[in-house]
């Protein structure tokens, strides 16, 4: 039975071919000082910088450049984007590049006019954003797909000091207030990110799909969602600039994690956590951190979801049930994901992102419980999934 739920998604998405236009129709609503953030240099490399930055002198803006946003953004980079926009009274945060940079221009909107340590407040005591805390406004243009942040309120922040990466999902007045998804911005990521971003969009799936036992709408959407995205993968890894499948692959992400498909569930979450913590202690790519992590994972809490495993194998990987024990086709479904991963040649062990054995029982403090899924895990556990993982 669908638990009960409020539901609104504010951010207003721009999608397709030539998208970034419609910054025409967005600029004019906010004031003059537009903190421009990018990361490391790809839209410099691949044109988008010189496209940006044309519309917003069109449209009579101030330019805070604020670039240099590494991918996992640190709780020093945080501090200092705060400061740019204080200094440079910014009325609109444009986030240029992937999740990282949507990620920091959320966490900066809510920070840069907070009394409070944000990372304090918002990281490690999970608090709101106050009523009266002015947040500013945040724009998306979407260069790198997987994360879903162009469309949600989270915003994850890494602290290497505490070997802590830790994620809070804001409410709806921490949301982009508009994102423009050109897929053709895409063409330029390699293969590495790409593919990434491919198993990234399939566990945000994933993490809300294994959990309850109910008949809920939501799980017959994530099957349809998880099927065009292995259908568009297959395409889009042989052949990248296939706007079909990158297309399609864009929108399913933005649909894997902008909240629908969670309303009525209870979510699991515990892949991003194991995936975190190994993120905190190597600064590994995001979604290779939860590839690496993820069989292990789902192999330990099977036997507690079952049912849900076994039609996982059959609605998504289109395994034959016939003659077979429940367990049998789960396992199925799972060797048929393991196989999919492989083609996509995603990172299959924390070994590869730079785990040692020595690290193992420092990356199992580091990971965070969650209690939505199958199976809430002990420590012990954890521990034996991080070895299994090697
Ligand atoms: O920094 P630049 O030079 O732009 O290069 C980036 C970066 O090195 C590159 N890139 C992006 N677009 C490109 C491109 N290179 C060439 N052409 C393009 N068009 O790709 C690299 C990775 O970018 P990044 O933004 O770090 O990747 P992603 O989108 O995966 O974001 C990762 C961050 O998002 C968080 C992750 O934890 C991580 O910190 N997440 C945010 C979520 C949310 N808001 O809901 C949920 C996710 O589960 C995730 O945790
Ligand atoms: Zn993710």
């Amino acid at each position: 039975m669908l638990g009960t739920f409020t539901y609104a998604n504010p951010t207003k998405l721009h999608f397709g071919k030539d998208s970034l236009k419609k910054l025409n129709e967005e600029l004019p609503k906010y004031g003059e000082h537009v903190q421009l953030v990018y990361g490391g240099g790809s839209i410099k490399k691949n044109g988008i910088y010189d496209q940006v930055v044309e519309l917003l002198k069109a449209n009579g803006k101030e330019i805070i450049e604020d670039g240099g946003v590494m991918p996992n953004p640190t709780v020093e980079k945080l501090n200092e984007g705060c400061k740019l926009a204080r200094e440079g009274k910014a009325d609109l945060i444009l986030a240029v590049g992937g999740g990282s940079c949507c990620d920091y221009a959320k966490a900066v909107s809510i920070s840069a006019h907070c009394e409070e340590e944000p990372w304090e407040k918002y990281y490690l005591k999970f608090q709101d954003v106050d009523p009266d805390t002015k947040i500013i406004p945040v724009g998306c243009v979407l260069t790198m797909v997987g994360t879903g942040s162009e469309m949600n309120g989270g915003a994850v922040i890494t602290n290497h000091e505490s070997k802590l990466k830790i994620g809070h999902v804001f409410d709806e007045r921490v949301f982009p207030k508009f994102s423009i998804l050109d897929p053709t911005f895409t063409y330029s990521l390699p293969k590495y990110q790409m593919a990434a971003g491919f198993y990234d969009i399939l566990n945000h799936i994933c993490e809300q799909y294994f959990s309850g036992e109910d008949d809920n709408t939501s799980d017959y959407v994530m099957e349809g969602l998880m099927k065009s995205l292995i259908h568009s993968s297959r395409i889009a890894i042989k052949d990248p600039q296939n706007y079909e499948a990158r297309s399609n692959i864009m929108w399913t992400a933005t649909w894997a994690l902008n909240t629908f498909v969670a309303m009525g569930k209870s979510t699991d979450w515990m892949v991003h956590m194991l995936g975190q913590a190994v993120g905190a202690h190597t600064d590994a790519t995001h979604g290779m951190t939860l590839s690496a992590v993820s069989l292990p994972y789902y192999r330990c809490i099977m036997p507690y979801g079952l049912a849900k495993f076994k039609r996982f194998a059959k609605n998504v990987w289109n395994v034959d049930p016939a003659g077979k024990t429940d367990e049998e086709t789960a396992k199925e479904g799972l060797r048929a994901m393991e196989a999919w991963m492989k083609e996509m040649g995603v990172v299959m062990n924390i070994k590869d992102l730079g785990v040692t054995e020595d690290m193992l029982e420092a990356v199992a403090e580091s990971t965070l419980i969650m209690e939505g899924g199958y199976k809430v895990l002990s420590k012990e556990e954890i521990l034996k999934i991080l070895k299994e993982s090697m």
